[in-house]
């Protein structure tokens, strides 16, 4: 699942209504993989909605608990996020056979993450958690792990995350935020993408 964009926007859907030219405007700048969050009421809807817009692979964020996984499998989901290690939520993922992220911040969440046979992971909250040397230190014990570092990313340190041959994607809420969102400004998130997308390729 890592592979497939180095850049994932994570998302907070206020309106589902937004979610298909959100999508086009992603496609546009070049992304083609987004996290749409179960944070707000919207995030279900409008991850049914843009499942069905061709091209880009939908996945739900914040999946707290394995009922959640079976609501956005129904809806479409493509892969599931977590903040962090569910033992409860990975276990269903397997059973609905579909792709799971889960949260780690540390080597404990890890030692889980390998006892279930994923090699994927979301660190997060990546920044406070002390940035790329985080990833660099987690990364020695724990060979094979893939990782994929969230939380206070900026256009600005994306690069020394994906300089680590560990780290095949970031993800965050710069490209989608809020405000964007809630006024329509679509040019502004394709010109976001298109850069991060850019910045991720130097
Ligand atoms: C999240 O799940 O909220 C992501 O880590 C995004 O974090 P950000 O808003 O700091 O980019």
């Amino acid at each position: 699942m890592l592979d497939r964009c180095p850049v994932v926007p994570v998302v907070v859907l206020d309106d589902p209504a937004h979610a298909v030219p959100l999508g086009e405007a992603l496609l546009a700048g070049g992304i083609d993989v987004v996290e749409i969050t179960l944070r707000t009421a919207a995030g279900l809807e409008g991850l049914r909605a843009l499942g069905k817009l061709e091209g880009m692979l939908v996945g739900a964020g914040t999946v707290l608990v394995p009922d959640q996984v079976d609501e956005v499998v129904e809806a479409g989901a493509g892969f599931v996020v977590s903040p962090g290690f569910s033992a409860r939520v990975v276990d269903r993922a397997a059973e609905r056979d579909v792709p799971v992220l889960p949260g780690v911040s540390g080597a404990t969440d890890l030692m889980a993450v390998v006892e279930h046979g994923l090699s994927e992971v979301k660190l997060f909250p990546a920044g406070p958690l002390g940035g790329p040397a985080v990833v660099k230190a987690l990364a020695s014990p724990f060979s094979g792990m893939r990782f994929m570092p969230s939380g206070g990313i900026t256009p600005d340190t994306m690069g020394d995350y994906l300089a680590l041959p560990p780290v095949p994607a970031v993800s965050g809420s710069w490209m989608v935020e809020r405000t964007l969102l809630a006024e329509q400004r679509w040019a502004e998130v394709t010109a976001r993408a298109a850069n991060a997308v850019a910045r991720a390729r130097r």
